[in-house]
């Protein structure tokens, strides 16, 4: 019999990756999904199986970390050897608009999970990993960051955290429960949610090769961050499971980058070479220069004309309101730990990252393009 694991968050970027690496593993999955209007299960889809077929190796529930009866339910039913709790409104500036749902979500949830395992008698069987986050780290106190690097968290999202962080180290101490924290630095992926910074950027920059759009509106273009490849970090929290002692530990690539030098390498991928010009609010990217063999091998012929006369226009603006009320302006982790502990190295650098990323944003984008473009003619057709 394989193992059971139970992943809330299954329909997340991280749950997506997750789910289909244990699944290889030859684990049932049981994934906690929130009802909404639509499936929403894209990032899914490929690993869904029908209802009627036995011995199915994903199954999926409705629930929701703010419902405790529901998760209590799910859990003592699917009794799982692992639960990992991916489920959390995972965006910074969101939650300074949802402050209370969020601690609700990112720091209540956590404890009605542990809380769960603990009332179901389960504490034995059923190892727990918390999605901590380097957002914990905040205004940093120590650069790199690492397991003992003090908190100071800076948004309503890491202060829930901390509480979820909190809760999972005092149930272990209590408890005695197999609970550990990946305190995870940010990751991405062509499954990146769309308002993330990296992924807004791919997309864009796919949209504007094609001539989909004109320009881009960013915020803060100075923050840096440590951005590793979700692929590799769903590998550390399988790991942190398997360990015999329950522990935390930071995962990350050991690399930081201003989001300017993101957006640069994002538009070099497809051979165009931008310069950022003027400072604060004002700062701006022009187009400087194509290069015209790697935009055709990237993306097309047909494009190229038009993003030729491009050369001297803006790509690239800062609008405000993408500003946070307080921010994280750096973060670099140390991830020695884990490299020691648990044998995790990440595979890809951060030019992989951007050149998986980009590949696949140019993909869904000219798909988008192909059934807009062939939208209209119908539409013409018929007027
Ligand atoms: P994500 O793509 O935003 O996915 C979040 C998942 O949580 C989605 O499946 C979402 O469901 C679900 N969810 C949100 N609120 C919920 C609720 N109240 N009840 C049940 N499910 C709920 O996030 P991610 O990037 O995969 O990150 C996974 C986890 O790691 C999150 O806890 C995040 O805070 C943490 N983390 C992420 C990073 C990173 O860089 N990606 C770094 C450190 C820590 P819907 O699909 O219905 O929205
Ligand atoms: N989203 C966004 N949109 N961010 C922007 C923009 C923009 O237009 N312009 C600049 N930024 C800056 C943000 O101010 C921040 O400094 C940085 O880009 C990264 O923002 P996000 O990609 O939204 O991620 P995050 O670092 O705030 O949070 C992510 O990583 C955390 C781990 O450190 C999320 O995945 C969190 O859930 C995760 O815990």
């Amino acid at each position: 019999m394989g193992k059971v694991a139970l992943i809330t968050g299954i329909t997340g970027q991280d749950g997506a990756y997750l789910a289909e690496y244990l699944i290889k593993k030859g684990y049932t999955v049981h994934g906690i999904k929130r009802r909404s209007s639509m499936f929403n299960t894209e990032r899914i889809d490929h690993l869904y199986q029908d209802p009627h077929i036995e011995n199915r190796n994903l199954i999926l529930h409705y629930g929701d970390l703010t419902d405790s009866l529901n998760l209590t339910r799910i859990i003592g039913e699917t009794q799982p050897d692992e639960i990992y709790n991916l489920a959390a409104m995972s965006h910074v500036k969101v939650s300074f608009d949802t402050p209370e749902y969020t601690a609700n979500a990112d720091g209540l949830g956590v404890l009605r999970i542990l809380e769960a395992v603990r009332l179901l008698n389960l504490t034995s069987k059923t190892r727990i990993y918390q999605a901590s986050t380097s957002e914990l780290y905040g205004l940093v106190q120590e650069v790199p960051q690492k397991e003992t690097t003090p908190f100071y968290p800076r948004s309503p999202y890491a202060v829930a955290k901390l509480y979820g962080y909190w809760i999972t180290v005092n149930y272990r101490e209590a408890y005695k429960m197999h609970a550990s924290n990946g305190i995870l630095f940010n990751h991405e992926s062509p499954l990146r949610g769309e308002t993330f910074v990296t992924r807004k950027v791919t997309r864009a920059v796919s949209r504007i090769a094609l001539g989909m759009q004109d320009n881009l509106f960013m915020g803060n273009l100075s923050s840096k961050r440590d951005w590793g490849h979700a692929k590799d970090y769903i590998k550390a929290m399988y790991l942190i499971l398997q360990q015999d002692q329950p522990d935390d530990y930071v995962i990350a690539t050991g690399q930081t980058t201003t989001i300017r030098d993101f957006i640069t390498m994002s538009f070099e991928e497809i051979g165009l070479g931008i310069e950022f010009i003027n400072k604060g609010v004002d700062e701006t990217a022009i187009l400087r220069e194509v290069n015209e063999k790697t935009f055709k091998e990237k993306v097309g012929d047909n494009y190229l004309e038009e993003i030729t006369r491009k050369i001297g226009k803006l790509l690239v603006g800062v609008d405000p309101q993408y500003f946070r009320p307080t921010e994280v302006e750096l973060l670099i982790g140390d991830a020695s730990k884990a490299k020691r502990q648990l044998g995790w190295e990440p595979k890809y650098d951060l030019k992989a990252l951007v050149s998986d990323m980009i590949s696949s944003d140019l993909k869904l984008m000219k798909k988008e393009f192909f059934l807009k473009s062939g939208g209209y003619q119908v539409l013409n057709y018929f007027e």
